[in-house]
C-alpha cells in the first residue's frame, strides 16, 4: 500500500494513469473506500446536500466541514485527504482564508485543500500554496456560485466563458494548484485543458478526457435520489436496498419475529429469580 500525495497525482498524469476520486463525509464510507483503493477522497460542501438535506452546498459552515474532515481522515490509509473550503471560507480576507485552510490540515487532517473559482482566486491560491497548503482548483459549474449562474446548467458552452476558463486553468497551474476539478464543462473543452495543462484536471460532468473522474459516493450508490443528474453512473442502487431492509425489519418487529432466541440474552436459570421483586407500593 503506497500512501497518495499531491506528488502522486502529478506522476499519475505523467504515465496517463487515471485518477479516480470520490466524495466521503464519515468514518465508515471513508474506510470502505480507501480499501477498495479509491486514490483521492474529497470532503465536498455537498455535504450541505447529501447530509444535511439543503438544496445548495452555500450553507456548509467551516464547523460543519472541520467536522466531516476529521472523521473521514479516520477511516483513511491510502487515499489523499481534501477538503472543499465553504461558501465565505475563503472569499474573504488573506488571514482568515489561510487561518481557515490551515485549520483542515492542523485540526482535522486534511493534507489538501479544494476551492472554487478562476482570476478572483488567484492570489489565494499562490498564498495558501506559499503556506504550504496544496490546493486543488474548480472551475466550469462551481456550485458556490449556483444564483449567480441561475441553475445548474452545462458552463462554458460560449467561445468568452470557454476561453475564460482556459485562462483560469492555465492561471490556477501558475499560481501554484496541484489539480483542478473540471465541472459540468463540455467534454471538449476539458479535453483541451487537461492538454494544456502539467498538472491533472479531474472531471466531473466534463466527458472522458480528463486525467480523472468524481463523483459523490451517494450519487454513484445510489443514495441521493433528489436529483437525478446525466452524467452520475448508478454503480449500485443502495436507496432501494435500504429501503427493503427497513420494509423487512418493520414487518419482523411488527409481527414478534425479531428478536429470535439466538439474537436474545437469558440468565443460567429458567426461572425469573436473578431479577429483583419489588414489593407493590
Ligand atoms: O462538493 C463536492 O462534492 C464537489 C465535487 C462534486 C467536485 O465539489
Amino acid at each position: 500500500m503506497k500512501k497518495i500525495t499531491t506528488a502522486s497525482l502529478l506522476e499519475m498524469k505523467k504515465r496517463a494513469e487515471r485518477i479516480a476520486v470520490l466524495t466521503a463525509y464519515d468514518a465508515t464510507f471513508a474506510q470502505l473506500q480507501d480499501r477498495a483503493g479509491i486514490d483521492v477522497i474529497l470532503v465536498g460542501d455537498s455535504a450541505a446536500m447529501v447530509m444535511a438535506g439543503d438544496s445548495t452546498t452555500l450553507s456548509a459552515t467551516m464547523d460543519q466541514m472541520l467536522y466531516h474532515v476529521s472523521c473521514v481522515s479516520k477511516g483513511i490509509e491510502r487515499a489523499l485527504l481534501v477538503a472543499d473550503m465553504p461558501f465565505l471560507s475563503f472569499q474573504i480576507t488573506p488571514e482568515e482564508t489561510l487561518e481557515n485552510a490551515g485549520m483542515f490540515l492542523a485540526e482535522a487532517s486534511a493534507e489538501a485543500v479544494k476551492l472554487e473559482g478562476g482570476k478572483p482566486v488567484i492570489e489565494t491560491v499562490k498564498r495558501l500554496v506559499d503556506a504550504g497548503i496544496p490546493v486543488m482548483g474548480h472551475l466550469g459549474l462551481t456550485p458556490q456560485s449556483i444564483h449567480k449562474f441561475g441553475g445548474w446548467g452545462v458552463r462554458a458552452k460560449g467561445k468568452v466563458e470557454a476561453a475564460q476558463l482556459y485562462e483560469d486553468a492555465l492561471a490556477l497551474e501558475e499560481a501554484g494548484a496541484f489539480s483542478i476539478v473540471l465541472e459540468k464543462i463540455p467534454a471538449q473543452l476539458a479535453a483541451k485543458v487537461s492538454q494544456a495543462l502539467k498538472i491533472p484536471t479531474i472531471g466531473i460532468g466534463s466527458g472522458p478526457d480528463c486525467d480523472g473522474q468524481v463523483l459523490v459516493n451517494y450519487d454513484m450508490l445510489g443514495l441521493y435520489e433528489q436529483m437525478c443528474l446525466k452524467f452520475v453512473r448508478q454503480y449500485r442502487k443502495l436507496g432501494e436496498e435500504v429501503r427493503g431492509a427497513v420494509k423487512e425489519f418493520i414487518t419482523d418487529v411488527k409481527e414478534g419475529n425479531f428478536p429470535s432466541a439466538e439474537e436474545s440474552y437469558y440468565t443460567e436459570t429458567k426461572e425469573d429469580e436473578n431479577i429483583p421483586h419489588y414489593p407493590r407500593p
